[in-house]
């Protein structure tokens, strides 16, 4: 994987090229995020477990002395240049196509008090897989809204970047996302996880020593497509199913509640299809907590066995998986020296994330793909990655 100092290089030599110099450009970074446990689990109130990736998105950037805002990606360099006028007020519309999240954050930050003075210029380029879920989106949310701090020094907090993200991407971008990706990534730290309670925000890093482990993330190559949908209506589902137990029991989210309570109350859900997503939610946020404890004791058979029955959950009563996730956590147990593997996101497509043995990680790769390739009739790509930090510039 190419350094950050070679990266900023290539970006600011593309800056270049499209405004003329790169002089007095700054150049910064967001990662991108993997979820080791707790899937569906943020906007239920319950845990989650996502670290920071060393993989994100760089951006060249530079304020000009007008109220343009130009911006340019090199992963959609047919998009060209697209440009927004910071004068007028902003909306989401099909012509700003990925500029919709960028252009969501000056929005947010806006709504906030923090109106910025003058326009930029801008470059961007991200070396996580477009769509993978790994967070590409919410990469670009975060590093906007450190960029918009950096820049026009506005006081924010790295939880309230996340915050700000998490808010852009509901009402600019229409999508009920919960916290866990920009929260991440806001707050990524080197080599550890995040252990963050999603009712209360309180947050614990726990170190991932994987010895003689990597973890490796299988992408589907399967775009999410209509995901965005589901992904809302899965959260309606859950909200409903809430609805009905609350008319017989005092609880805010079906994160406060335990396996044996949910079983006393889950009668109160009148379809079965919703008891299945709240039976997800409460279990999943059960998982993650004694995953997390299993992890502390150094014990990762438990994290592994607790990862697998979490895909089991997502595929059966979540429903979220698909034929081609399923494929690749399928041929991935049946591999030697694969501790667990489960999809990671929202799913519908994206990725999956394995804990694989260093000696059997060549041969998870080559087998696992083969028979990807034989079931689903293209190829899986493969990362090896690693825990890194959260938004910085690159100096
Ligand atoms: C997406 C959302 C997150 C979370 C996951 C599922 O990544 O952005 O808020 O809900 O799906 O765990």
């Amino acid at each position: 994987m190419e350094n950050a100092g070679e990266v900023k290089n290539k970006v600011l030599d593309v800056f270049a090229g499209k405004f003329g110099s790169s002089e007095g450009a700054r150049v910064f970074f967001a990662p991108g995020r993997v979820n080791l446990i707790g899937e569906h689990t943020d906007y239920n109130g319950g845990h989650v477990f996502p670290c920071a990736l060393t993989i994100g998105t760089y951006a060249a950037v530079r304020v000009r002395d007008d109220k343009t805002a130009n911006f340019y990606s090199m992963n959609f360099e047919d998009e060209g240049v697209i440009s927004i006028d910071l004068s007028k007020e902003l909306k989401p519309s099909d012509e700003l196509k990925w500029v919709n999240y960028p252009a969501g954050i000056i929005w947010a930050f806006a709504e906030k008090g923090m109106v910025i003075s003058c326009g930029f210029d801008i470059v961007l380029y991200g070396n996580i897989p477009n769509g993978s879920g790994l967070s590409s989106s919410a990469s670009v949310e975060v590093l906007t809204g450190f960029i918009l701090k950096s820049l026009f020094g506005f006081e924010v907090s790295n939880i309230d970047l996340a915050r700000i993200g998490q808010f852009s991407e509901n009402k600019f971008n229409g999508v009920n996302c919960g916290i866990m990706d920009q929260f991440a990534i806001a707050m990524g730290k080197k080599d550890h996880a995040i252990f963050l309670d999603t009712a209360t925000l309180q947050y614990e890093y726990a170190p991932i020593k994987l010895t003689g482990c990597k973890l490796v993330i299988a992408c589907s190559n399967k775009k999410r497509g209509l995901g965005d949908s589901k992904y809302n209506e899965r959260r309606a589902e859950c909200e409903k199913a809430l609805s009905e137990i609350r008319t017989l029991v005092d609880v805010q989210s079906l994160g406060e509640l335990d396996e044996a309570t949910f079983g006393k109350v889950e009668m109160l859900i009148k379809d079965d299809v919703r008891a299945k997503r709240a039976r997800h939610a409460v279990y999943e946020n059960r998982r993650t907590i004694t995953a997390v404890q299993a992890l502390k004791r150094e014990n990762i058979t438990l994290f592994g066995q607790l990862m697998n029955a979490s895909h089991e959950s997502l595929r059966d009563d979540y429903e979220v998986t698909g034929p081609e996730l399923d494929a690749l956590v399928d041929a991935a147990r049946k591999q030697p020296g694969v501790i667990g593997s489960r999809m990671t996101g929202a799913g519908f497509g994206g990725c999956t994330v394995s804990i694989v043995k260093d000696d059997c990680v060549d041969s998870f790769i080559e087998k696992v793909g083969a028979e990807y390739l034989e079931k689903i009739g293209y190829a899986a790509d493969f990362y090896v990655v690693e825990i890194g930090d959260g938004p910085r510039e690159i100096l």
